[in-house]
C-alpha cells in the first residue's frame, strides 16, 4: 500500500469484542495490525517467572510476543498490574507510536491508544459491554481453551481489572473525548463490526 499514515484506535475494557473488531478492520482495510494488550501481557509473564516489572518492559522482544499462550486469565491480571507502572508504560511507548504511525495503515487496540499512544489517530473508538456480557464471553473463550474456571471467578476478574485499568493515575482506561463509543452488548459480532467499518468509511479519505 502507499506510505499514507491513517491510525485506528480501538480502546476499550476487556472481551469487549476490540480485538476481534480489530482484526477484522485491519483486514478489511489491509492495515497492520497490533493489540497492545499483549506487550503487557508479556511483561506481566515475565514477572510471573520472577523477572522486575520495569526491567521486562526494557528489555521486551518480539520472541516475547511469539511464545507460549499469553492469553491466560493468570497473565491478564499480571499485565493489568505491571501496566499500573510508569516506567512500564514509558518503556513501549515508541514501539507503539512507531507502529501507529507507519506507512500503509495502522489498526491499534489496547486501553490508551486514543488518549496518549496516539491522540491524532485518524480514527477512534470506544469499545464497551456490560461486565455480564465481556464476562460470559471471557468464560466461554476460556472454557473452550480447557480452563476450568467459574463464571463467577471471570466476572470478578473482569471486574477488578476493570477497577485497576480505569483508576490507574498514568494513561487510564477511558474514552478519548473525540473517540465513537461502540456498546457490543446487544450487537452480534458481525452486527458490531459493520458499525465499526461504517465509522471508519466516513473518516476514510476516499481512494483516487
Ligand atoms: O487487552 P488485554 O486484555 O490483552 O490487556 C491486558 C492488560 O494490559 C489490561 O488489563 C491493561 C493492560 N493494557 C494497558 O494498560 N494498556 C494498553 N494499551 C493495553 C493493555
Amino acid at each position: 500500500m502507499s506510505d499514507t499514515q491513517f491510525t485506528i484506535a480501538i480502546d476499550g475494557p476487556a472481551a469487549a469484542g476490540k480485538g476481534t473488531i480489530s482484526k477484522a478492520v485491519a483486514a478489511r482495510f489491509g492495515f497492520a495490525h497490533l493489540d497492545t494488550g499483549l506487550l503487557y501481557r508479556a511483561v506481566g509473564r515475565r514477572t510471573l517467572q520472577g523477572m522486575e516489572p520495569i526491567a521486562a518492559a526494557q528489555a521486551l522482544s518480539a520472541e516475547d510476543l511469539e511464545q507460549g499462550d499469553l492469553r491466560t486469565a493468570e497473565i491478564a491480571q499480571a499485565a493489568s498490574k505491571v501496566a499500573v507502572i510508569p516506567e512500564v508504560r514509558s518503556a513501549l511507548v515508541d514501539f507503539q507510536r512507531a507502529f501507529a504511525r507507519r506507512g500503509g495503515g495502522a489498526v491499534l487496540d489496547g486501553r490508551d491508544i486514543g488518549t496518549v499512544i496516539c491522540p491524532e489517530a485518524e480514527v477512534k473508538l470506544f469499545v464497551t459491554a456490560s461486565a455480564e456480557v465481556r464476562a460470559e464471553r471471557r468464560f466461554l473463550e476460556l472454557s473452550a481453551k480447557g480452563s476450568d474456571v467459574t463464571r463467577d471467578q471471570v466476572l470478578s476478574d473482569v471486574r477488578e481489572r476493570d477497577a485497576r485499568d480505569a483508576e490507574r493515575s498514568t494513561a487510564p482506561m477511558k474514552p478519548a473525548e473525540d473517540a465513537v463509543l461502540l456498546d457490543t452488548s446487544d450487537l452480534s459480532i458481525e452486527a458490531a463490526l459493520a458499525k465499526a467499518i461504517e465509522v471508519i468509511e466516513k473518516l476514510r479519505p476516499a481512494k483516487s
